[in-house]
Order: C-alpha cells, then sequence, then structure tokens
C-alpha cells in the first residue's frame, strides 16, 4: 500500500487536503517519524544521501526551524530552504532551484495520520531533500536538472520532471557492487524503500536519459518502475546541458 506522496515538481491538483499537526506537536511526529525511519536509510540509503544528514545536523529530538536549517545550510553549501504554502508550478519550482532555494512547506503530517499524506510535508521534503541539499554531488544533480528547465516550454518541463522524478526523488545508484537508494520519496518512506530496493516483481532499470525523459511515472501509487544510475557523478555528467542537447536533437 502507498504510504507517501512525494513532492512532484508535476502540481497536480490533489485528491484530498492533508491533515495537519497542531504546531505544538509537529516535533512529536517529527521524532516519530526520524526514529521509525532512520534504520531504514542507515541500511537503505546511498552512503552521499547519510552524508548529508550528519551535515545538515537533523536530528530526531525537533523537527528544524525552516529559518534557522535555511540559515544554517546557506551557510554549508548555499543552499536556502524557501517556505511555501503548498504545491508549485514546475516552472516556478525548477526557477527556485536554479536559485537555490529548495521549497518546503512548514507543516507536518497529523500524529493520527503517520502513514501517509497527500501532499508532500515538511518531514518530506526535510527529511528527504535537506540531506541532498547538504551534499555537494546531490547538488550538482539539482543544478543540473534546474538549468536544463530553463526556458523550457511544457512538454520539455515534463521531460525534465520525468527526470527529477526518476533521480531526485525515487532514484536509486549502485554503490560497492550493491544497488542503494538516492531518491527523497524513497528515504522518507519506509514502505517505498522497501519496495525498491527488494520487491521482486518491480523493473530497475539503468538510467539513461533518453529514456527517463520518456518514461510517465505515477505521484499517487508505489512505482512500478526504478532507474538505477551508475553513480552520483555519472548522473550528473548524464545530465549535462550538451547530454540534454544530444537527446534533444535525437527526438
Ligand atoms: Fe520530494
Amino acid at each position: 500500500m502507498y504510504r507517501e506522496t512525494p513532492r512532484p515538481p508535476a502540481r497536480k491538483k490533489l485528491h484530498s487536503e492533508p491533515k495537519r499537526a497542531p504546531r505544538a506537536r509537529r516535533d512529536e511526529v517529527w521524532r516519530s517519524l526520524f526514529e521509525r525511519q532512520s534504520p531504514a536509510v542507515a541500511l537503505g540509503m546511498c552512503q552521499e544521501f547519510q552524508r548529508g544528514i550528519a551535515l545538515a545536523g537533523l536530528e530526531a529530538a525537533r523537527m528544524p526551524r525552516p529559518r534557522s536549517l535555511s540559515r544554517r545550510l546557506h551557510d554549508l553549501c548555499g543552499w536556502r530552504i524557501e517556505t511555501v504554502p503548498g504545491l508549485i508550478p514546475a516552472a516556478e519550482f525548477f526557477a527556485l532551484l536554479r536559485d537555490r532555494r529548495f521549497p518546503s512547506p512548514d507543516w507536518i503530517r497529523h500524529p493520527d495520520d503517520l502513514e501517509y499524506t497527500p501532499e508532500p510535508d515538511a518531514f518530506h521534503d526535510l527529511f528527504g531533500h535537506v540531506p541532498q541539499l547538504a551534499s555537494a554531488k546531490f547538488g550538482n544533480v539539482l543544478e543540473q536538472l534546474a538549468s536544463a528547465a530553463r526556458g523550457a516550454d511544457a512538454e520539455e518541463l515534463t521531460a525534465i520532471e520525468r527526470v527529477y522524478w526518476f533521480t531526485i526523488e525515487f532514484g536509486l545508484v549502485r554503490e560497492n557492487d550493491a544497488v542503494k537508494a538516492l531518491g527523497a520519496g524513497l528515504a522518507s518512506s519506509i514502505a517505498e524503500l522497501d519496495r525498491a530496493l527488494h520487491a521482486p516483481a518491480i523493473e530497475r532499470r539503468r538510467f539513461m536519459l533518453s529514456n527517463a525523459r520518456q518514461s510517465p511515472f505515477e505521484t499517487d501509487r508505489p512505482q512500478e518502475l526504478y532507474m538505477v544510475a551508475d553513480s552520483l557523478e555519472g548522473l550528473v555528467a548524464d545530465l549535462h546541458i550538451e547530454s540534454w542537447d544530444r537527446v534533444r536533437r535525437a527526438g
């Protein structure tokens, strides 16, 4: 069963309003999710993601406050957290990334509903994406995606959203002869992380830009297809502007 809706840069109309925790209980919710998720992340996420958790200073005790986390990230790597009320259009999303700002809501899911949120909440964005932002290698991947979206028309934006989805949200990566996860949607969902790495009946396809651009995805159910990058460094090269130009010319 699907347990987590990650942040899609494509902003669809959503089927239900998220149930939000009262502000007084957000640290309690954060702690529950953090403690539940951490053992799975330690086993299943790639080393660079885990390094990012430490660099960003994420801890179970308290949900990071956007302003102080943003200051810390900016000093560390130049990224800031941009608090947004909800989902935003893809062009706006990638424009924020070009400015090294990552959008996140300041609410977290309700304690009665820890398993599911119909919209990405602060846990998804801060636990799933902030470790990526804290890593220069991930930052380079985001930079390439954001740069590819500059001036893109609607059709091209759809292609770029797909690539974002199969890398930053749900991507896998080869690491020391094993397959690990790199995507934020996997880091913030135990069920989907386990599925991506271990479920027998799903496809794990080697990441190729030309193929990812043409592969649709669903935002409201578990993925049937995951893509495996050879390495984070290789992914940066795969997403270089010259690679985009080459696949666009090839049609
Ligand atoms: Fe996300």
